[in-house]
């Protein structure tokens, strides 16, 4: 298939254009710096420079490709500015629709989150509605991820990846990455929220998959959510850090979210199936 990528030079993009390569995709992306093209380039995809807040540009970029399928994996979140990161998932979203719909494109891949469902007892599956009550200032960010998901229902045919918490290479929580310098720092205590984590290689492997499945949302989570109690004390360890405060207490709809649609009706498998083990063998190799 031709497939257009949005992020390919992002934490998982990385991960995700190498394996569609492998399988024998052709793969276009876009980005906006020549350094991420002149990398993307030497991996073997074809790269447009565009801005997604540029409608033009992306539509013609899209025009000119006429992909069989879009995968968007754009955030903008390198430096954790979440009002940039809405406005992509809803105006850089609704570009890359519009875009789509205007080359004929069919199918439309899209990265969203396990983590703003309403609260409630145990893990998240994906009828449980999202938070759309929730007070300030989660509103803002549930309301740009139920703006990004609605937007991709225009497609005929598209998959919401609803990721858990990324770690590995390129994340907030490799080694160098700002979750692991706060927890260095010791300034992140433990508490009772719970989490669900993905590899960034099983969050690119699941987007390479869903270019075949159903459409609808699907949480791609490992096997074990579990509280900052018990995974922060195992994630402070495997960076060398001292052992995490405890508060008590949880943010709203910290519950995880549950992988049972896509382990037990697609089949798939996490290669990382837990961050019990996940974090030591993803920063060992760091
Ligand atoms: N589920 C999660 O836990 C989650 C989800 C997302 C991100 N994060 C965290 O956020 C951090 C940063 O993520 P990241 O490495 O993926 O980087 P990022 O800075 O969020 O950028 C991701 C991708 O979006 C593209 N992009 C951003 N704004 C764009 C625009 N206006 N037009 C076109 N492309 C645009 C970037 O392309 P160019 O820069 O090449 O233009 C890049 O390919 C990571 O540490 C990760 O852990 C976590």
């Amino acid at each position: 298939m031709r497939i257009f990528v949005a992020g390919g030079s992002g934490a998982v993009g990385r991960q995700l254009l190498p394996r569609l390569l492998q399988v024998g995709h052709e793969v276009i992306t876009i980005t906006r710096n020549e350094r991420n093209a002149h990398f993307m380039k030497s991996m073997g995809a074809r790269v447009l420079l565009a801005d997604v807040f540029n409608q033009e540009a992306v539509i013609t970029a899209m025009a000119e490709v006429r992909p069989d399928a879009v995968i968007h994996q754009l955030t903008s979140l390198s430096d954790m500015n979440f009002s940039e990161n809405s406005r992509i998932r809803k105006e850089g979203t609704r570009n890359l629709v519009e875009a789509a719909q205007t080359a004929g494109v069919t199918r439309f891949v899209a990265q969203s989150i396990s983590w703003a469902y309403e609260p409630g007892d145990g893990p998240a599956t994906e009828n449980i509605p999202l938070d759309l009550n929730a007070p300030e200032p989660r509103i803002r960010m549930v309301d740009a991820v139920a703006t990004l998901e609605q937007a991709v229902t225009a497609l005929p045919e598209y998959v919401i990846l609803r990721y858990g918490m990324f770690y590995g290479p390129g994340t907030w929580h490799e080694r160098t990455g700002q979750i692991a310098e706060k927890v260095l720092r010791k300034e992140m205590p433990a508490t009772d929220g719970i989490s669900s984590f993905i590899h960034v290689e099983d969050a690119a492997n699941a987007a390479v998959l869903a270019l075949g499945w159903p459409s609808g949302p699907v949480n791609i989570v490992d096997n074990e959510p579990a509280s900052a109690v018990q995974w922060l004390p195992v994630y402070a360890r495997a960076l060398g850090a001292s052992e995490p405060d405890y508060i008590t207490g949880m943010e709203r709809g910290e519950r995880g979210a549950s992988n049972a649609k896509a382990r037990l009706e697609y089949g798939w498998e996490p290669i990382f199936p837990t961050w019990r083990t996940g974090f030591s063998r993803s920063l060992a190799s760091q």
